[in-house]
């Protein structure tokens, strides 16, 4: 009988939630505005082109992002998603027998990349929602290879500054290599969030990956980045598919990046939308923390997975969070000024006829 290999036996295959395009979705955290109007255009336009393979080195946008970051090309590695970039970096550096650490309650693709590569995930329990640097060194050991780390925290929103997280880098091995996860950053605006450019001449063990799927609105395409030292992208790119980005991806990227009408309204629309949200929830007496993404974490006294089915059966899908240890939490997107009213609504009518605060 054919087997597979011993340590991946334990792993269950991901379970995609359930399709359903009518409903009002704010459940994944993707733009709601939908996508760069650029980069739609760039898409209608690249249709003539498939029949051709694309630029596997995909030059033309690593140079739009160098230019971006004011960094070499070389400094950059393009991902089918961020959610490769994760496997890739497992596939390089990780072994059975060795470790990554993160915190208990974060992105679950830290870990899949971990175990598929055989190794084990340490997990440090957030810190009043944020993830705990101290903790984390601390967990530290010969065997660790990659500790992942998510600014702001998907699904609490909180975020470490750049002085905590250089503290913590001049405690961490040179060999072991820090992921720093910024999936979310472009909704930062707190002053004191993350300098890459220093991160990067300061500490050769540190790799940030971006995503195009969250402020650009192309979650649909499958493309993110990462930068890095030139050492740590030569490393990346032994394991990467030579076409690993289509090509109809690699432009709408390009054609994103240069779309600022499109990201300030999504900004706007977010302050705006985050500001009406954190009223509501005051009103109705619910905790939340306080967001640096395009999302809010929020406690609602019941059930997060009871809340999950009521708004669902009103058309809106929002996402409970006990898969992350988190039973009386749900995370909503941050939505157009239409959808957040109906959540709240919604979300109003659930609490009034479901009085008993479980929490
Ligand atoms: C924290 C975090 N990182 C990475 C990703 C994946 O991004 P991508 O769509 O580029 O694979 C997500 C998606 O939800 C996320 O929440």
């Amino acid at each position: 009988m054919i087997q597979c290999k011993k340590y991946l036996r334990s792993i269950v295959a991901y379970k995609a939630a359930a399709f359903a395009p009518e409903a009002i979705k704010m459940s994944a955290n993707e733009n709601p505005l939908g996508s760069s109007p650029k980069a739609v255009k760039r898409i209608q336009d690249m249709a003539t082109r498939v029949f051709q393979y694309p630029d596997g080195n995909n030059s033309a946008l690593k140079e739009a992002l160098a230019k971006k970051y004011l960094l070499s090309a070389d400094n950059f590695i393009i991902g089918n998603g961020s959610d490769e970039l994760f496997t890739l970096i497992a596939h390089v550096y990780m072994q059975e027998g060795c470790y990554s650490i993160t915190a208990e309650s974060t992105f679950s693709e830290y870990s899949f990349a971990t175990r598929i590569f055989g190794g084990e995930m340490i997990f440090c329990p957030l810190k009043q929602g944020k993830f705990d640097l101290d903790a984390i060194a601390k967990a530290v050991s010969s065997e660790t290879r990659l500790i992942f780390l998510c600014n702001p925290n998907n699904p609490t929103g909180t975020y470490f500054s750049h002085q905590e997280l250089s503290a913590f880098m001049k405690k961490i091995p040179e060999n072991v290599l820090v992921i720093l996860d910024e999936a979310y950053a472009d909704f930062m605006d707190c002053a004191d969030r993350p300098d890459h450019n220093q991160l990067l001449s300061d500490f050769s063990n540190i790799i940030i990956l971006r995503t195009f799927s969250k402020i650009y609105g192309l979650a649909g395409l499958r493309i993110g980045y990462a930068m890095a030292n030139q050492a740590i992208i030569n490393d990346l790119n032994r394991v990467r598919e030579p076409f690993n980005c289509n090509s109809i991806a690699q432009e709408a990227a390009i054609a994103a990046l240069g779309d600022h009408e499109f990201i300030d309204q999504t900004l706007c629309n977010n302050q705006r939308g985050k500001e009406f949200l954190y009223g509501q929830l005051d009103s109705l007496g619910l905790t939340y923390y306080p967001s640096q993404g395009n999302f809010i974490c929020l406690n609602v006294k019941h059930n997060g997975q009871a809340v999950f089915e009521a708004l669902l059966n009103q058309g809106i899908v929002i996402r409970p969070l006990g898969s992350f240890g988190l039973n009386t939490w749900i995370r909503i997107t941050i939505g157009q000024p239409e959808d957040n009213r109906f959540f709240i609504h919604c979300l109003r009518g659930f609490l009034e006829k479901n009085s008993e605060d479980i929490s």
